[in-house]
């Protein structure tokens, strides 16, 4: 057993299996918080480096060279984290684990698992007695290095096992304000806060959760995006401007940790030539790992309308067809169309366009986990969960804490624009946005998910849809028959229509 210089504890409070860079910086969070912890990783050279590295941490690191090992340094019951690559590779060392497991040992899956493969391994290892933890871990390395939003998903006995762990390891914010304590240095973790972390629900909650965060996150991307585009396309401006403009953003309502990150890109200079823009130097092809995809097909799947967080999605697609579009631009032509308006009123605009697109696409995620809480039998809180992304997330902010009070004002909240304050503000802000929307139409700027997100607040708030005359249209082709609004609902008609005029074949 490979061990730090000072003398550890008999049996290891956890371990952590997978050390690529999320896995090691987690172990070293986990340790600076004074839990021995011991490590494995397939690559044994890995885990020799990274037990190497890092020989006074408070708690301790514990390298093994094989998985009996690893599990026989761990105390029972046995908590043993997977990091491994969702999808087979966890199910692997799910398979290694299990024989050399006993009785209520917990495995926890940290990765990005699909929720639905979470169910089905907390299943499997409920038959054999064992138990399974389905985490989500939010906040990329950094977050898991020093502290991580976690969303845990299983039974609450195991939920208490890992508790002190996660409650320790997480981000904090501040209780009051909601905002998020500063991240503490290697060694020195954050002392008090609300820890970002709190109970889900049962089997596949968490991972169902984080995967909808990953949904908002490339909303939140794509939005911010758009807002680039249009001041670049509408006004012209240069990215260190808009670096100044995003800057002033995350002072106001828009206080948040990508809006930060924008500001910054914009005026980053490119370290290659030195003289231009650093986003301008970047090909603009973007790429994807799934979770938004996985959000999007879900929501096709239950038939909970979320098109702002399926048009990030496709926003990335577009971008990936890189040739194509070059070769389209030379075909097709846009409109000539130029704003010749204030600056700083459109400016103001687009930031509100933004904003009220922002609240509808976390509309549509909130009403997805509240969809899939009922198909799943889970009670999800919701506000608890705006409160544990409010720090360690890619997409913390302080508009989270607004979400955090909706819930408290109203627990059984059908969406998130019913509530007094996020009505109140798109009310106010909705001239800005519609401004906005129409020109990007105009002046032909693709904005997907601020017009989206705009149709979505128009049916939403529509007594009558047009979709009297599809279902007339059913009704006529295929007999699929319809309601009426003189009738109560569940009773269906049906009129003979004529036949329809089919083409006439030649004799
Ligand atoms: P490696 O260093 O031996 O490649 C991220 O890929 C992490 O998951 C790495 O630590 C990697 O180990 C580990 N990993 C990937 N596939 C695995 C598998 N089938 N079994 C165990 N570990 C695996």
């Amino acid at each position: 057993m490979l061990t730090d210089s000072r003398m550890p504890k008999s049996h290891s409070d956890i371990g952590l299996i997978g050390l690529a860079v999320m896995g090691q910086n987690l172990a070293l969070n986990i340790a600076d918080h004074g839990f021995q912890i011991s490590v494995f990783n397939r690559t044994t050279e890995k885990t020799d480096k990274f037990v190497a590295e890092n020989p006074n941490t408070p708690g301790g690191v514990v390298g093994t060279r094989t998985l009996e090992e690893f599990v026989q340094s761990l105390s029972r019951p046995r908590k043993a984290i997977i990091l491994v690559q969702a999808g087979k590779a966890t199910d692997a060392v799910i398979d290694g684990l299990v024989p050399l497991f006993e009785k209520d040992d917990i495995i926890i899956d940290g990765g990005n698992a699909l929720w639905t493969d979470t169910i089905r391994r907390e299943k499997a290892l409920k038959e054999k007695g064992l138990r399974f933890i389905g985490s989500g871990v939010s906040g990329g390395e950094e977050g898991a290095r020093f502290g991580p939003s976690l969303m845990p998903g299983c039974d609450p006995a195991a939920w208490k096992e890992i508790k002190p762990i996660w409650e320790a390891v997480a981000a904090k914010v501040d209780a009051k304000t909601g905002k998020p304590i500063p991240g503490a240095k290697p060694g020195q973790p954050v002392k008090g806060g609300v820890p970002c972390t709190t109970y889900i629900g049962e089997n596949g909650a968490g991972h169902y959760v984080k995967m909808v965060h990953n949904g908002i996150e490339y909303g939140d991307m794509q939005m911010i995006c758009e807002a680039y585009a249009l001041m670049q396309g509408l006004l012209g401006l240069k990215p260190a401007e808009m670096g100044e403009i995003f800057s002033e953003w995350n002072r106001g309502t828009l206080d948040s940790f990508l809006i930060e990150i924008t500001a910054d890109i914009l005026k980053q200079k490119d370290p290659v030539t030195k003289r231009k823009a650093f986003v301008d130097v970047v090909l603009d092809t973007a790429g994807q790992k799934g979770t938004g995809k996985w959000t999007s097909v879900n929501a096709l799947d239950m038939g909970v309308p979320a098109p702002t967080i399926a048009e990030s999605v496709f926003a990335r697609c577009i971008s990936a067809i890189k040739e194509e579009r070059v070769a389209a631009s030379k075909i097709l032509k846009g409109p000539a169309k130029k704003y010749r308006g204030s600056k700083k009123a459109l400016v103001e605009a687009i930031r509100d366009a933004l904003y009220c697109s922002k609240i509808c696409s976390y509309a549509q995620g909130f009403q997805l986990m509240r969809t899939a809480q009922k198909d799943y039998g889970w009670e999800l809180n919701f506000g608890e969960i705006a409160q544990i992304w409010r720090g360690g997330c890619i997409i913390r902010a302080a508009f989270l804490q607004k979400i955090t009070e909706a819930y408290a004002r109203n627990p059984n909240l059908a969406n998130l624009l019913l509530d007094p304050y996020f009505n109140k503000t798109v009310r106010k802000a909705q001239e800005n946005w519609r401004k906005v929307v129409s020109l990007a139409a105009e002046c032909g700027v693709a904005a997907p998910t601020f017009s989206s997100a705009l149709a979505y607040y128009d049916s939403y708030r529509s007594a009558r849809l047009p979709a009297n005359l599809l279902q007339a249209q059913r009704d006529y082709f295929g007999a699929h028959t319809y309601e009426r609004v003189d009738q109560p609902r569940g009773k269906f008609f049906h009129i003979d229509w004529p036949e329809p005029t089919r083409p006439q074949i030649p004799a």
